[in-house]
């Protein structure tokens, strides 16, 4: 129901704003020790660690029926048919030289088989939040609610993206890690690049998802993400309207997302599929 919706947006609220609070306040110490101590990723992968299982205990204690699928800890199978998709640091490397852009992304999705681990292709994803605590911003959405940002000056609705002709577009984009993959997208960027207004690379995929729903980018698309990327940004994006599929026009899935508003969507797939994107990534 609506209302159970509600409240589904504000436990995903609650969960994300607490890990949030831990992952800021205890950045400082943690890098400066482990800079001395041990390699750098070392001290990413701890703090994901201790977030994940902050999001995990609290989530438990508050929906014990449910089941939870995280970066760190993968699948653990509920008895609601329901599941929490989290990301306790999208943009671990943003976080780790300390530019403010992270974000934990936390979304209830129902999967289409009850216990088995939830399939972007056919998961329903009902509640969404993208909390990034050093830059002050709770992005939170529930289906067939609206989407809206919490800030520091107060909270709006988010209207969407607007849709621009290409030249005029503004698109977001991420690299997976792979070197090979990266070749390939380099590639797609060279085409792209000149036919667009400009490109940004924020390395946080859940939060260049949100910059579509409140226009701050007129698109965004990216290949190789996973599951927990985007899922809380989804529902965000949807409900203010903007268009998010694969490059075939299905459901987004770690093989391809894209997102934009409704007249530029097709566009941008086309530019994307004639730069050397397929349909099959
Ligand atoms: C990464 C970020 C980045 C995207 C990568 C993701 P992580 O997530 O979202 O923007 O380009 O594909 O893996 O590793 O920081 O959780």
């Amino acid at each position: 129901t609506g209302a159970e919706l509600t409240r589904l947006r504000e436990v995903a609220e609650v969960v994300a704003t607490e890990a949030g609070r831990l992952i800021v306040s205890q950045r400082p110490d943690r890098v400066a020790v482990a800079a001395t101590k041990s390699s750098p990723t070392d001290v990413v992968t701890a703090m994901d660690h201790a977030a994940e299982q902050l999001l995990i205990g609290r989530l438990q204690e508050l929906r014990p029926e449910d089941g939870f699928l995280g970066e760190e800890s993968g699948f653990r199978p509920g008895r609601s048919g329901l599941t929490w998709v989290v990301d306790p640091i999208d943009g671990t490397v943003n976080y780790l030289y300390g530019l403010p852009s992270y974000a934990v992304s936390v979304a209830l999705v129902a999967g289409a088989e009850p216990t088995a681990e939830p399939d972007p292709r056919t998961w329903q994803a009902l509640v969404g939040c993208v909390h990034a605590p050093a830059l002050g911003e709770t992005w939170s959405a529930a289906r067939g609610q609206g989407a809206r940002l919490a800030e520091s000056t107060g909270t709006r609705d988010l209207a969407g993206p607007a849709s621009p002709g290409l030249a005029e577009a503004l698109v977001a984009t991420g690299f997976g890690y792979s070197a090979p993959r990266r070749r390939r997208q380099a590639e797609v960027v060279l085409d792209l690049l000149p036919r667009i207004r400009d490109l940004r690379r924020t390395g946080v995929a859940s939060l260049d998802l949100c910059a579509v729903a409140a226009g701050r980018v007129d698109g965004y698309y990216e290949r190789g993400l996973n599951a927990w990327d985007f899922a809380g940004a989804l529902v965000v994006a949807r409900e203010t309207g903007a268009v998010v599929t694969d490059f075939a026009g299905g459901e987004p899935h770690p093989g391809g997302l894209l997102a934009a508003g409704a007249g530029l969507h097709r566009v941008l797939l086309d530019a994307l599929l004639s730069a050397g994107v397929t349909r099959e990534d």
